[in-house]
């Protein structure tokens, strides 16, 4: 059996037991709130971690990429959700899905769309859900929850029969502003409470509301109810990541996500290592910089998980350099000769896993499988 040191660097490694307890913690508080999960696959873009998320929850999944549509498809996921506002170049792409058998439905905020898609669906001879998107307070995409277009929008939807009106959904992305409970919560409550009070106005209007559609990490751990919501669509939860941590969403230890290094430099005098791990196989997301200015790149630890006290501080393609802040750091760095293997706990588990085409799943220091990360557009 494999063990991890012996693996070439960098490589991506998923604790498997860790994501285990994640997909079956968060599905069990999804399910005692009323609502079913339909994780967003976008995070791992990996069949075998979907499969684990959506155990009990009838296998719905949502994603991001119209790649990630097909190659989950052809894997046996047939309910999805495509929750990126659809555009007419990709009308032909989804209509083809569609055509082959599989539940793809379709989100818009935007009035000239439902005539033209519709169309689209008409002469292919196929019916095409669509989902309105509702802006709860994130101000990235979404109608107005107060405002005309959303019944004049649902309405368009409706009078067309080639469309079929899904419901409202949301995401509540600005709870990755807020940290602690008590602020996160405040998010969760609002992200629920606009969307029931949307669905109010349409149904008040005459209008058939089939789901109300919500999802975040940081608002499914926090929300205190779910009553008027039909399902949830967080996604980043099966792997949580060091972010999420500092929001207050999860400990480290429940972090799954790693990059095995190498050390390919050491200058104590200059109190630096580097390592063969870079923006590449990181990503360069700053992470919790917003509350934590030093946050850095990724946080290191041994090949058995124990923090090493380090944290990645610059980042080029391929190098990642660990500076010393003091001289405790400078002791840590000093352990860290060439050719020493460290993991570095990852800011944006999204992010990293997309930078690669598989993980290495590990139990402890034993590698025991390999699952392939479906990427692309
Ligand atoms: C539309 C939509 N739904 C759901 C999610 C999942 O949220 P999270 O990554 O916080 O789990 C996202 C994430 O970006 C999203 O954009």
């Amino acid at each position: 059996m494999t063990e991890l040191g012996a693996l070439p660097t960098p490589s991506l490694l998923l604790d498997r037991p860790r994501a285990e307890r994640n997909a079956a913690r968060i599905g069990e508080r999804v399910r005692t709130l009323g609502a079913r999960l339909r994780p967003h696959i976008k995070t791992h873009k990996c069949i075998e971690v979907a499969r684990l998320q959506t155990a009990g929850h009838g296998g719905g999944i949502t994603v991001s990429t119209l790649a990630e549509a097909r190659a989950f498809a052809a894997h046996g996921f047939r309910d999805i959700t495509y929750a990126v506002p659809i555009e007419p170049g990709k009308f032909a792409a989804v209509v083809a899905l569609v055509a082959s058998g599989v539940r793809l439905a379709l989100i818009t905020d935007d009035a000239g769309v439902p005539g033209p898609l519709a169309e689209a669906a008409r002469r292919a001879g196929v019916t095409l859900e669509v989902f309105i998107k509702v802006d709860c307070g994130y101000h990235r995409c979404g109608v107005g929850p107060k405002g005309h277009a959303l019944v004049e929008l649902a309405q368009r939807i409706g009078e067309r029969s080639s469309l079929r009106f899904a419901g409202i959904l949301t995401h509540a992305g600005h709870s990755y502003h807020a940290r602690g409970a008590a602020a996160i919560s405040a998010v969760a409550r609002e992200e629920r409470d606009v969307m029931c009070a949307a669905a109010a106005r349409l149904r008040a209007a005459g209008i058939e509301v089939p789901a109300v559609s919500v999802g975040s990490t940081p608002t499914a751990v926090h929300v205190d109810h779910l009553r008027g919501v039909d399902e949830v669509r967080a996604g980043n939860y099966v792997f949580f990541d060091l972010t999420q941590a500092a929001l207050g969403n999860c400990t480290p230890d429940d972090t799954v996500l790693s990059v095995l290094a190498s050390v390919v430099h050491r200058d104590l005098a200059r109190r630096q290592v580097v390592l063969d791990a870079g923006a590449i196989a990181m990503s360069k997301d700053r992470g919790p910089v917003e509350f934590v200015p030093d946050a850095g790149y990724g946080r290191l630890v041994d090949l058995d998980g124990t923090d090493l006290g380090l944290t990645l501080t610059a980042l080029s393609q391929e190098h990642g350099v660990v500076r010393a802040a003091d001289d405790t750091q400078l002791a840590a760095l000093a352990a860290l000769t060439v050719g020493t293997r460290v993991r570095i706990l990852v800011n944006h588990s999204c992010l990293t896993a997309a930078q690669h085409g598989e993980y290495v799943v590990h139990d402890g220091r034993a590698v025991v499988d390999r699952w392939a990360i479906h990427r692309g557009w």
